[in-house]
């Protein structure tokens, strides 16, 4: 039998664990942190407690769900960053603690690789090189994937992250956090067309989305002066013009890097890869131009342990441990 491993994630507002046999992901556990609703966004205060509060049930019914003992386990893995530095620090201890306990190896993940690897979870699988667009609450990614640890950002976004964009919107709207999916929904009865917005240009692979926030708030502030019930007359129509504007942004840039690396096997991570729009409108680029393309299950696309399982197993296979006096990092590129 292959190695089992323990996973736990904690950079943000999920604490999460997983358990991993021999590169097959044996559960998935998540505990999504409701305290943060009130307040439009993630409070890493509130989040490091919840991860305190959680950990241990997350990580005792991955281990009671996957069948195991504890001592049984190969290695515990977990998410070094980037992320809430409170919020790395109670899932860091945790592994540590556990490590140190049982005397297993701690091997650390990078959690933007992670969501790239979440593409080897489950079949099919992307050949190499590949191309991820990673798009989440607090990324925003173009990374060209040469093997399953050898990866390069080659275009990042310069101020908010894709995710950020559509939460911000959705604010603006009086919609509650986090609005992306919100906008998703109402999209849905929307016309795409019946609104526009200045398109930002970007030197290279980058993405840039402040001026998308920023024409949108001035735009509805104006139409409100002329018609105080404008949002709540139209919301369907903002919601999916905004959202085709976005989700365009996001494409040509993909599209692009696509070109330029000559790369036909694409893959979307993230959050924001759940949305049906960026779904649709990738599936109709890819008939165009004869692109593979890889959609993660969703409960792999939102932060989950899995994905730092599937990472932690090549990690594993590499020998690629972390010594325990290992310290998170807030901020932790991909390696180029
Ligand atoms: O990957 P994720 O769970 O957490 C981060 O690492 O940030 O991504 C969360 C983000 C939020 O900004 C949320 O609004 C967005 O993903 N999101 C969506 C949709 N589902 C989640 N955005 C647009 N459409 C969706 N269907
Ligand atoms: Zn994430």
């Amino acid at each position: 039998m292959g190695p089992v491993i323990l996973a736990i994630e904690s950079s943000c507002d999920e604490t999460a664990a997983a358990v991993i046999c021999n590169g097959k992901v044996l559960n998935n556990i998540i505990a999504s942190q409701a305290v943060h609703r009130k307040y439009g966004g993630v409070v890493p205060e509130l989040a490091s407690r919840a991860h305190q509060k959680n950990i241990i049930a997350v990580v005792d019914e991955a281990v009671h769900q996957a069948g195991i003992s504890k001592s049984s386990l190969d290695a515990i893995a977990f998410t070094r960053g980037p992320g809430l530095m409170g919020a790395l620090l109670v899932g860091a201890s945790f592994a540590k603690g556990m490590a140190l306990a049982l005397g297993k190896p701690l091997i650390e993940v990078n959690h933007l690789e992670a969501h790239v690897l979440a593409h080897f979870i489950e079949e099919p699988k992307p050949a190499f090189p590949f191309l991820c667009l990673t798009v989440s609450g607090g990324h925003t990614q173009l990374i060209q994937v040469t093997d399953y640890l050898t990866m390069e950002v080659i275009g990042e976004t310069r101020d908010d992250a894709a995710g950020e964009a559509f939460d911000k919107a959705a604010k603006l709207m009086g919609l509650p956090y986090p609005g992306g999916p919100l906008i998703d929904q109402y999209s849905q009865q929307g016309d795409p067309k019946a609104f526009s917005f200045p398109k930002t240009e970007m030197p290279g692979l980058d993405f840039s989305f402040s001026g998308i926030k920023t024409a949108f708030l001035y735009f509805l502030r104006d139409q409100k002066k002329a018609n105080p019930n404008f949002i709540e007359e139209n919301l369907p129509d903002l919601c999916a013009s905004f959202q085709h504007h976005l989700v365009g942004m996001l494409l040509d840039r993909l599209e692009e890097a696509a070109k330029q690396t000559g790369i036909k096997e694409i893959g979307i991570a993230g959050g924001v890869s759940a949305n049906s729009a960026l779904r649709a409108q990738l599936q109709a680029r890819a008939s165009k131009l004869g692109w593979h393309i890889y959609l993660p299950a969703f409960e792999y696309c939102t932060d989950n342990a899995a994905m730092i399982a599937m990472a932690a197993h090549y990690k594993y296979q590499q020998g690629l441990f972390t010594s325990l006096d290992t310290v998170p990092l807030a901020r932790y590129p991909i390696a180029q």
